[in-house]
């Protein structure tokens, strides 16, 4: 369980923090609301003490012995103010204390999420924007607002982002660790893979794997976090789209392939998650394949090899990207995982891989995972178990300290 700040600036948008008020609660953490006294006057304070089970003050003169202008911003894990008003924008970059929203915002030790809603003209306007970048060179985090319907007719920038995206970009930043909170991907431009090929063996039936895409997922997820312009191309998973990260469906080892090639060229980073299968069959049956009245009779599947994505980008990359594979390995005869994996390494002739130890078959689905970051260089970075959004923040760091 961890203690979050939810913050309320005074706009229309405050409806919308009950929702990810509950979101939160629901998913496990204390929340402390904490409203501007503009903010009551959309929302009344008995609806954020029913729903957090917290007491709910704007002001620091009340509850004075327990000093709480301070106490609540130093005990919290994560303060998100949703919506930041222009107002609370402006007030937050000036370094004002003049109510007990903005005194916890300079007492706070933790990570901060601003998630802005206002008028398009307000969010455009030059001293908000200044205000945003002061915020953003301090180590806040500034969402972008969404783009849409506004309180009147008009739509445009300025739209509260959904309170469900808010509340998984929240839960990165209480596991992955603080650090995916600090936009130090901001202007970079990734593509992830995830997932496991479907290679189609007639209308109905195809030859696929345990990939879950989990871990891909987690690498979009927390590479959006950071900042990054993220493309995950999702081979065979149904997950929800991570907040911010644009997603490519695709099926077969040729789909995935031309989808990668496409998005990769003017890609900073790509990294090869998915288990791309090696091998199709070498014809898709037009129609289902029928049992035969002979049971005897079993139809032959005749396998051809799938193309080498991961070979493919190394030979293709432009001068500063930087490639990343996977491996899923185990230990054998022949050697233990990190001898194929080294192995691996240089045949791929990627600048990274990270290694998964499957023996066992443990790490298919799980939300937890462990890793191995080689490096072309013979370096090996060990990544801690921990949640599957912890190790790609961990992977995350080991392919920032080689950008250039
Ligand atoms: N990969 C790929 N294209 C393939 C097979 C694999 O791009 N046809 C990528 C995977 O996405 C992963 C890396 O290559 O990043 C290693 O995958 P793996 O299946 O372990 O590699 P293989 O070369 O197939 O090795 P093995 O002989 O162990 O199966």
């Amino acid at each position: 369980m961890s203690r979050i700040v939810l913050g309320v600036g005074g706009g229309v948008a405050a409806y919308k923090a009950a929702l990810l008020l509950r979101a939160f609660t629901e998913a496990g953490h204390d929340v402390r609301v904490v409203p501007t006294p503009a903010a009551l006057r959309f929302v009344g304070a008995a609806t954020f003490e029913a729903l957090s089970g917290n007491p709910v003050t704007t002001d620091v003169w009340s509850d004075v012995d327990e000093v709480a202008h301070v106490r609540i911003g130093q005990t919290a894990d994560l303060v998100v103010v949703a919506p930041a008003t222009a107002d609370l924008l402006a007030r937050a970059a000036a370094g004002r204390a003049d109510d007990l929203l903005t005194a916890t915002l300079l007492t706070a030790h933790c990570p901060v999420v601003f998630v802005p809603a206002m008028h398009t003209e307000m969010w455009l306007h030059p001293a908000t924007q200044d205000n945003v970048a002061t915020l953003r060179r301090r180590g806040s985090l500034v969402l972008p607002p969404a783009v849409g319907r506004l309180t009147g007719p008009d739509s445009g920038p300025g739209r509260l982002p959904e309170p469900a995206d808010v509340a998984a970009l929240a839960h990165v930043a209480l596991t992955a660790g603080p650090d995916v909170l600090r936009a130090d991907l901001a202007g970079r431009r990734v593509v992830v893979s995830a997932g496991g090929t479907r290679e189609p063996l007639d209308p109905v039936r195809y030859l696929g794997n345990r990939s879950s895409g989990k871990q891909g997922w987690a690498l979009a997820r927390v590479a959006a976090a950071r900042g990054a312009e993220v493309v995950l191309v999702a081979a065979g998973v149904d997950l929800p789209a991570p907040f911010g990260v644009r997603v490519v469906p695709v099926g077969t080892a040729e789909e995935l392939r031309t989808a990668v090639l496409a998005e990769s060229p003017d890609a900073d980073v790509v990294v090869m998650a998915a288990a791309v299968a090696d091998f199709r069959p070498a014809s898709v049956a037009a129609t289902k394949l029928k049992k035969k009245d002979d049971p005897r009779e079993v139809p032959e599947v005749r396998l051809v090899r799938n193309p080498d994505v991961l070979a493919e980008l190394v030979a293709k990359r432009p001068p500063g990207q930087l490639v990343v594979g996977f491996a899923a390995e185990t230990g054998d005869d022949d050697g233990d995982v990190l001898a194929h994996a080294r192995a691996k390494l240089a045949r791929k002739g990627c600048d990274l891989l990270v290694v998964n130890d499957v023996s066992g078959g443990g790490v298919f689905g799980r939300p937890d995972n462990a890793a191995v970051v080689l490096a072309a260089d013979g370096t090996a970075t060990e990544v801690p178990h921990g949640s599957k959004d912890a190790v790609a923040a961990a992977v995350w760091q080991t392919v920032l300290a080689r950008l250039p």
